[in-house]
């Protein structure tokens, strides 16, 4: 029997452009982990689709004066536009404002109520008497109860991701007006999600192949705060109507309905496909479910998903839930509202999909947060995609094209290197499989750079240039063995680089689409001696110095843009700047221009990376007293962490760092 996959990408709200950390943490691994199945001859259906209720839609519709659903209609198409791009292969892209949802969305409402898991209460809101509205969810902000983190959501404290009620927060404030709400009483609707504290506590125990972010955290979050019943309808023009006679001007809670998107999504995939009954087969069969989501939304679907699904009845739960950490950009958190972003439309009008693809899968932020520096990008792209992958490719094909009149030559007999080189690939294509199929993609790609170097560094040791004319069986042995190793490196690395990996078959021309293939076919000899193969292009065209600065720029100006505004005193004392003195400093290997530096700063040494070498000697830096940030994030750099930051002032000449006007001792406070 062939194994069934019910994959998910948590549905984007229809409220703005999604960025590339979107992209880094739920939809290029989905998509990655989606078609290598389909290449192992599973049955998947991937599923995903914009989530157009809940207030991040509304309170942008109130700010920029228009209706909701244009504001939804706005971004799914912007939004699709880039996934598309991103070539994300989604069996369904659909939409929770389609009739099929409501539909299914109210049935849930209405089983849920008619076995007694919903009830009625009334409960204190918080009202803004300026606006004339309820605040609910994220028409309010505030300080979170738990952390103390300041600009809590009332739905959702991002820093430390416990669920909030807006009657939670700690000096709330109505973000449309700034005005400090009052309470007010409502009749709301209550899912008994108490009465399923056994039973998840029993399947979080059980899914123990669960990955701690999701299992641990929520196991935690249980012991410590046990489940309380959860409000799932609000005081909302915008939304799904509540289907109670009783329930007028009210609508379902977003986080209510928008998981039931997953099934809807499916139902209305089966009916474009003409049977309609076939969702079935995944939500109530025995497909393994996967859902793909960022850390932020694991309570919702680790916990209150599978307890609707329960209350329901009759429902598959989730096989899975692989949940990402954060993607930060050169070294900041990134946020939407400070400009400091890359959306994926923005990129996407500049660089190869593929190119993000690699990047953002190969520096995955999946156990931890990780950065997006655009030095970095540009390095890996240039030195792994171009320089490991793309160099092996085209010198290969090129050498074919070239000296054997673009057919694939025969091969003699395979030597020793011949035969390890076949059980590189072998080798590679087993374990580059069980990586994504144990959810770690990125082990998987990096696998493959270590196979195309290890291709490279078969051809120099092959020397084909030299045997042509002194040994032509041996040269086309060799050809033979790299020719076949450029068709597996395709076929492998089509979820991962789905554009690049086709582009590469087609130059192979090979039939059909790499993307059909099978997977275990990688290790085969696929391709017959006398095959002829197209006229070689490169892969991959290399990032160019200048393209990557003004993207850094961009950067710059909106951080200079931000240091207009004020700071407070207090705000500055959570700098931890001091003196240092430059106690040694080496070259990094294979970077034109960072140092690596020890500093002393006092009763230890700190390790900093800094950009300096094109304009600082070793010789000029060592015993300098020097100013150093030290309370800054460690980041890491060409594989080396820095551990805080060297202060310098910068005009056209370039970089001059600060130091005091007399020696002054090491450790000593900057204020
Ligand atoms: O965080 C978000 O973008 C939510 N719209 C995710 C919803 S996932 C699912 F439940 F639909
Ligand atoms: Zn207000």
């Amino acid at each position: 029997m062939v194994d069934k996959y019910l994959v998910t990408a948590a549905l984007p709200y229809a409220s703005g452009p999604r960025h590339i950390g979107h992209a880094a943490g739920v939809y290029i691994p989905a998509d990655i982990y989606a078609r290598y199945h389909r290449m192992k001859g599973h049955d998947v259906v991937f599923i995903c689709g914009t989530d157009e209720h809940g207030t991040p839609i509304t309170v942008q519709a109130v700010q920029e004066g228009v209706r909701p659903i244009e504001i939804a209609d706005r971004y799914h198409k912007v939004i699709k536009d880039s996934f598309d791009k991103l070539g994300f292969s989604f069996d369904n892209f659909s939409r929770t404002t389609r009739e099929i949802h409501y539909r299914l969305a109210q049935d849930f409402f209405m089983t849920l109520y008619k076995k007694g898991y919903i009830y009625k209460k009334e409960v204190e809101l918080l009202y803004c008497s300026n606006c004339k509205r309820f605040l609910p969810d994220r028409y309010v902000e505030g300080v979170c109860p738990h952390c103390g983190a300041e600009g809590a959501r009332g739905d959702q404290c991002d820093a430390c991701g416990r669920i909030l009620n807006p009657t939670d927060l700690v000096d709330p404030h109505c973000v449309i007006c700034n005005t400090t709400p009052t309470t007010r009483k409502s009749l709301q609707w209550f899912f008994k999600l108490s009465a399923f504290e056994d039973a998840i506590k029993k399947m979080l125990e059980e899914n123990r192949h669960w990955p701690d972010n999701v299992r641990n955290f929520c196991l935690q979050l249980i012991e410590k705060e046990g489940l309380k019943d959860r409000d799932i309808t609000r005081d909302l023009e915008w939304g799904i109507p509540v289907p109670l006679s009783e329930a007028k001007g009210k609508v379902l809670y977003v986080w209510f309905d928008a998981p039931i998107g997953y099934i809807s999504a499916t139902m209305e995939w089966a009916q474009k496909i003409g049977d309609p009954e076939k969702w079935r087969e995944y939500w109530q069969g025995n497909a393994k479910i996967v859902h793909f989501l960022a850390k932020d939304n694991i309570p919702f679907h680790a916990i209150i998903w599978p307890a609707m699904l329960m209350a329901y009845g009759g429902f598959s739960l989730p096989w899975m839930i692989p949940a990402y950490e954060h993607l930060n950009l050169e070294g900041r958190k990134m946020s939407t509202s400070r400009g400091w972003v890359v959306e994926l439309n923005d990129f996407l009008d500049e660089f190869d999909p593929d190119m993000l693809r690699y990047y953002l899968t190969i520096n995955a932020p999946q156990k931890r947060d990780v950065d997006f520096y655009w030095r970095e990008f540009q390095r890996r792209v240039n030195d792994e995609l171009a320089d490991i992958i793309g160099n092996f490719i085209h010198r290969t094909l090129s050498f074919i094209y070239n000296n054997f009149d673009g057919k694939v030559p025969a091969p003699g007999e395979f030597d020793e290197r011949d035969k390890e080189m076949l059980r590189l690939i072998e080798n590679a294509q087993l374990t580059v499989g069980k990586h994504i199929e144990e959810f770690n993609s990125s082990l998987g790609l990096k696998e493959i750079v270590r196979l195309a170097g290890a291709a490279n560094k078969y051809f120099n040791d092959k020397q084909p240039w030299r045997t042509l004319k002194e040994d032509p069986q041996k040269c086309a042995t060799t050809l033979y063995i790299c020719a076949q190793l450029t068709r597996s490196l395709a076929i492998m690395l089509a979820p991962y680089l789905p554009f690049a990996s086709q582009r590469l078959w087609r130059m192979l021309n090979l039939p059909a689409d790499v993307h059909k293939q099978n997977w275990d076919s990688a290790s085969e000899l696929g391709i017959r001696p006398g095959h002829e193969i197209r006229k070689p292009e490169p892969l991959f065209v290399k990032l160019q110095d200048e393209v990557i600065r003004r993207r850094e720029e961009k950067l710059q100006a909106i951080l200079r843009a931000q240091s207009q505004t004020v700071v407070t005193a207090e705000e500055f004392a959570r700098l931890d700047i001091r003196i240092g003195k430059v106690v040694s400093v080496e070259p990094i290997p294979r970077s034109k221009k960072l140092l690596k530096l020890s500093v002393d700063v006092g009763d230890k040494r700190r390790t900093i990376v800094a950009g300096l070498a094109q304009h600082y000697s070793p010789e000029q830096l060592v015993g300098k007293n020097v100013v150093v940030l030290l309370n800054l994030k460690p980041i890491q750099l060409m594989g080396v962490t820095s551990e805080g930051m060297l202060l310098a002032a910068e005009d056209e000449k370039g970089p001059s760092i600060l130091t005091p006007d007399r020696t002054v001792k090491p450790g000593s406070r900057v204020k």
